[in-house]
């Protein structure tokens, strides 16, 4: 969680917190199943990173898969490590959502880490 929160901190920097990780600090995620939307910009896409390098299988619950795509081969300049899988998920729609968990029982008998990322920023 420590380095959770110091890859966040870190991720204006671009992926940069990727070369700053303390191995010491971190619990094992080899081979969880992580559900992480809103995960092609910003702070998805900082912890999409982070996790994958720890060897995550992370599905990149994303409603616009180009940008999934284009967030992955950027990911993939830093770390080969992990699995990452875009699955189509917005949010704003019921279909969407009934569908995306209908793809994601359909390939995966479980769930280990749900990060309910997407969203939007209000000021006030
Ligand atoms: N950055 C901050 O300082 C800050 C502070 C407090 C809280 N937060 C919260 O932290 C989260 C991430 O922030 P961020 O700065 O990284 O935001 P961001 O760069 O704007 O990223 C938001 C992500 O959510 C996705 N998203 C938005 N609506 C969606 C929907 N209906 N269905 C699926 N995906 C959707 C966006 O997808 P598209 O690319 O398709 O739009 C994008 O991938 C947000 O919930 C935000 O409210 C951020």
């Amino acid at each position: 969680m420590l380095q959770m929160m110091k890859c966040v901190k870190d991720y204006i920097a671009g992926l940069s917190s990727l070369e700053k990780r303390d191995p010491t600090d971190e619990e094992n995620i080899q081979g969880k199943i992580v559900i992480l939307t809103g995960a092609n910009s910003g702070i998805g896409k900082a912890t999409a990173a982070e996790l994958a390098e720890r060897g995550a299988t992370v599905v990149m619950a994303c409603r616009n898969l180009d940008l999934a795509k284009d967030a992955i081969a950027d990911i993939r300049k830093k770390t080969d490590n992990g699995d990452l899988i875009m699955m189509e998920l917005d949010l704003g729609n019921l279909a969407s959502i009934r569908s995306f968990v209908k793809e994601f029982k359909r390939q995966y008998s479980e769930l280990n880490i749900l990060i309910n990322n997407a969203g939007v920023s209000v000021s006030w």
